[in-house]
């Protein structure tokens, strides 16, 4: 089955709310959240305040995928929060180890992320204790980015480790999707799929999430 994560980075944060509401009635499954902060990607987004007040609206698994420098010192404060699942790209972590292990004792599930300039082989030690990884489709730090095709062999490669090491791991991708880009991703092994401007910008949230939904491996 494919989860689709509709990222509220495209909704119009002057009624999040209601964004929010929108796409949990349209049949998401999961809200992936984006938090930047203008080091390790060039843009700003938002901090655990926001997340906590999403949290008391929507009922939504939140899936928070911290584009941020050091993530250890803030992944207590998103936890708190409310994140559900709290993942961190490999580039931002000196000891990834230690933020992995410090996620799941917080009570979090974890998720790794690659760069799509990010080799697969940084992440076979750590496999095993993940339970998502997140291949970027697209340079973190925007929306409304165009896929970057050059990844589906390692989306390829990823699913092959994951179905290795550790089945149970999602294998989520992010930048870029739509019901063209996300039938390859999908082809090649993902099974979360996050959609921004293809979900927020269309005429019908509905209408674009459930065109995802229907995408078959
Ligand atoms: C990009 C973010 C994405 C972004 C995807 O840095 O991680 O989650 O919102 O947006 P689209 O789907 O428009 O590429
Ligand atoms: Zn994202």
């Amino acid at each position: 089955m494919i989860l689709i994560a509709p990222s509220i980075l495209s909704a119009n944060f002057a009624r999040l709310g209601e964004d929010i509401q929108a796409v949990e009635r349209a049949g998401a499954d999961w809200l992936h959240i984006d938090v930047m902060d203008g080091h390790f990607v060039p843009n700003l987004t938002i901090g655990p305040q926001v997340v906590a007040d999403i949290c008391g609206i929507t009922g939504l698994f939140l899936d928070v995928h911290l584009m941020i420098d050091r993530p250890e010192q803030l992944i207590p404060a998103f936890v708190e929060a409310g994140a559900d699942l709290v993942t961190v790209h490999v580039e931002a972590c000196r000891h990834l180890h230690r933020v992995v292990t410090m996620v799941k004792e917080l009570g979090c599930q974890v998720g790794v992320s690659l760069n799509p300039a990010t080799s697969e082989q940084l992440l076979e030690p750590i496999l095993p204790e993940l339970d998502l990884v997140l291949v970027m489709s697209v340079n973190p730090g925007f929306g409304g980015q165009r896929f970057i095709p050059g990844v589906l062999p390692k989306i390829k490669r990823v699913k092959a480790m994951i179905e290795h090491h550790r089945p149970a791991c999602y294998l989520e991708v992010d930048g870029g999707i739509n019901a063209q880009t996300g039938q390859d991703v999908v082809k090649a092994g993902c099974n979360v799929l996050v959609a921004g401007s293809y979900v927020f910008n269309h005429n019908s949230v509905a209408e674009a999430i459930n065109s995802l939904k229907l995408l078959r491996a």
